[in-house]
């Protein structure tokens, strides 16, 4: 009889399995009576908290450990994470290499196991994401497996990304992305721009800049509407207005506010320029440019000085202001040099080949 998952019901380790149980199966939560799987959250590096957060707040999700858990049940739920990259679903076996997974009875497993991924996502194709995929082991089980869950393998963009990874207590864990595209790659993005944020770290600034039902929300460059979008759907604020100097980025955010279904005003209008009232905002939420894709290091020696001074006029004296920057040093350096903000860091996170810091600040 299957057991239920109690929390110190671990996954079958190496040479705890009982014989003939080669790999790890699904249990059968008590409280629902549902059977659980295992699953796996990849997040971006440095939203590793955020994720942990949030999925605490996903009802049933158990034996959380890290970005580890059991779930019961429909995993529809666990494709509405925002902080995340991916949701995998995860089974060990009890192999000492990849080439044990070509055995008979672990790839009669291992087709089950991908054909409830499949039969939940709807995967097209398939590809294999593991270290050494070019290798004989490797090309023989992506082989097995294409004529096994009839499915194409296209190494390159194949929609269920399997991946292979050894487990610290043992055996290997299989990994296979439960939807076809990574969960970052939002329903509401009909719009892509050069430099558009990575929606999960969207998510995150405004998680850690906190939402409160009275904030008066201003984000200047506002670019292909990232953080409006993502701010608007995560619940009751005040007022919600982007700008952006750029018509086309103006246009691009309202397309991607149109497609989630969200009424927010953008206008095309330089943020250090808007003729807007002294303390006009609570809250102001800025991408700024990182000089790179988008402007240039010497205009941001004059950019960011200027905003740091009008975004001081326009919030109130209680206001935050959440900034998402690459220029580091620049923008510390300005910190250091002026008397008016309180800053703290909130996050460094991977994005992209950079490593961009969220801060928050506070008037002085
Ligand atoms: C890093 S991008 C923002 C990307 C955005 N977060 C997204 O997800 O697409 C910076 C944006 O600032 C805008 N920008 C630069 N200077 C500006 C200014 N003075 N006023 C308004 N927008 C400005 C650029 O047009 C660009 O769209």
């Amino acid at each position: 009889m299957p057991r239920s998952p109690a929390r110190s019901d671990r996954p079958a380790q190496r040479g705890q399995a009982p014989s003939g149980r080669k790999a790890s199966r699904p249990k059968t939560d008590h409280r629902t009576r549902q059977p659980a799987n295992e699953y796996e959250l990849e997040v971006l590096s440095g939203l590793e908290r955020v994720a942990a957060t949030e999925l605490e707040a996903v009802p049933l999700a158990r034996d959380i450990r890290g970005l580890r858990f059991w779930f019961p049940g429909d995993p529809q739920r666990l494709t509405r994470l925002r902080s995340a990259v991916a949701t995998y679903r995860v089974r060990n076996w009890d192999v000492p290499r990849p080439r044990g997974l070509l055995g008979h009875q672990q790839l009669g497993e291992l087709t089950e196991f991908l054909h409830s991924v499949v039969a939940f996502g709807g995967h097209a194709s398939f590809r294999l994401g593991a270290a050494g995929k070019e290798s004989t082991v490797m090309q023989r089980l992506a082989e097995e497996l294409e004529e096994r869950l009839n499915l194409p393998h296209k190494p390159e963009d194949g929609e269920l990304l399997i991946r292979l990874r050894p487990q610290e207590q043992g055996g290997w864990d299989v990994l296979a992305r439960i939807t076809p595209r990574p969960l970052t790659a939002r329903p509401w993005r009909v719009c892509n721009m050069t430099g558009g944020l990575n929606a999960s770290i969207a998510y995150a600034t405004h998680k850690l800049a906190g939402q409160r039902d009275i904030d008066r929300i201003f984000n200047p460059m506002s670019g292909s509407g990232t953080l409006l979008v993502e701010r608007a759907l995560m619940g009751p604020y005040d007022a919600l207005v982007g700008v952006d100097i750029d018509p086309k980025a103006v246009e691009c955010s309202r397309s991607n506010l149109k497609a989630a279904g969200r009424e927010v005003e953008v206008a095309m209008v330089d943020a250090l320029h808007t003729g807007l009232p002294a303390r006009s905002f609570d809250l102001v939420v800025a991408d700024l440019p990182w000089g790179d894709a988008i402007g240039t290091h010497g205009g941001n020696e004059v950019l960011y000085p200027a905003f740091l001074t009008e975004m001081h006029r326009l919030t109130s004296r209680q206001g935050r202001v959440a900034v998402i920057t690459h220029e580091i040093r620049l923008f510390e350096r300005l910190l250091r040099d002026q008397s008016k903000w309180h800053a703290h860091e909130l996050l460094q996170v991977y994005s992209g080949g950079h490593w961009p810091k969220v801060y928050l600040l506070t008037k002085r």
